[in-house]
């Protein structure tokens, strides 16, 4: 709003402007004042540094590689990737992924094949082949670090939310 305005005015409508600009002056002041004392609600997740300030950036957290299947925290979740997926190539052309999970291959990988919905069109039409919706995997399918969560994590599984009816 306090950017906007034609360039020829009338003079009553430009005074109007000039006083609606210093308002926003006084506004926008105002604003930073208060940006300084705002509470903390959330814990920064740069830590305890100052702002602007040279941290050494923490050694990086080590992958999960040890081929354990993991629950899933509710149906639909994508499982997570149990092994390591270091230098595994998917492009358009590659798709590393696949030369395991896909269907023709998993007898000598003895990886899961990619599941029925891998193969369906957004009509639900099933295909002979993976689906151009799920060709990269990386988009759902994540592997993990032994990171410790930066923040508290709430979530409480579905079936333990089912007892409290
Ligand atoms: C060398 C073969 C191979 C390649 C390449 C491979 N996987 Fe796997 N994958 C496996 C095997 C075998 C398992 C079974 C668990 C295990 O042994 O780690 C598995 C397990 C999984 C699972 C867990 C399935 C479940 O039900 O829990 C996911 C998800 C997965 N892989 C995704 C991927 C993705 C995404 C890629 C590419 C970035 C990939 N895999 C590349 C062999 C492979
Ligand atoms: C759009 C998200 C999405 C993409 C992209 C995707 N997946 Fe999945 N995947 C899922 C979901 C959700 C499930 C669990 C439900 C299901 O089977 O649809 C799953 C299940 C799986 C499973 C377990 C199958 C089983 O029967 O236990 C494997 C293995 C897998 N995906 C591998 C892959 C591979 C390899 C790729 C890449 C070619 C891929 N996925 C791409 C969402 C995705």
């Amino acid at each position: 709003m306090c950017g906007q305005g034609r360039s020829r005015l009338n003079p009553p409508a430009s005074a109007f402007r000039a006083g609606l600009a210093a308002a926003c002056l006084v506004l926008f002041a105002g604003a930073l004042s208060a940006a300084g004392e705002a509470p903390q609600i959330v814990p920064r997740l740069t830590g305890e540094a100052a702002p602007m300030s040279e941290v050494k950036a923490p050694p990086l957290a080590r992958p999960i590689v040890d081929d354990v299947k993991r629950m899933r925290n509710y149906p639909e979740q994508p499982p997570v990737i149990p092994h390591s997926i270091e230098g595994y190539q998917l492009t358009l052309n590659t798709n590393r992924c696949l030369s395991c999970h896909k269907r023709e291959f998993t007898e000598g990988s003895g990886a899961p094949m990619i599941s029925i919905t891998h193969f369906m069109d957004r009509d639900g039409q099933v295909l002979s082949d993976v689906t151009p919706r799920r060709y990269f995997c990386t988009q759902c399918h994540v592997p993990q670090t032994d990171a410790s969560p930066l923040v508290p994590n709430l979530f409480q599984d579905a079936s333990k939310l089912g007892g409290q009816r």
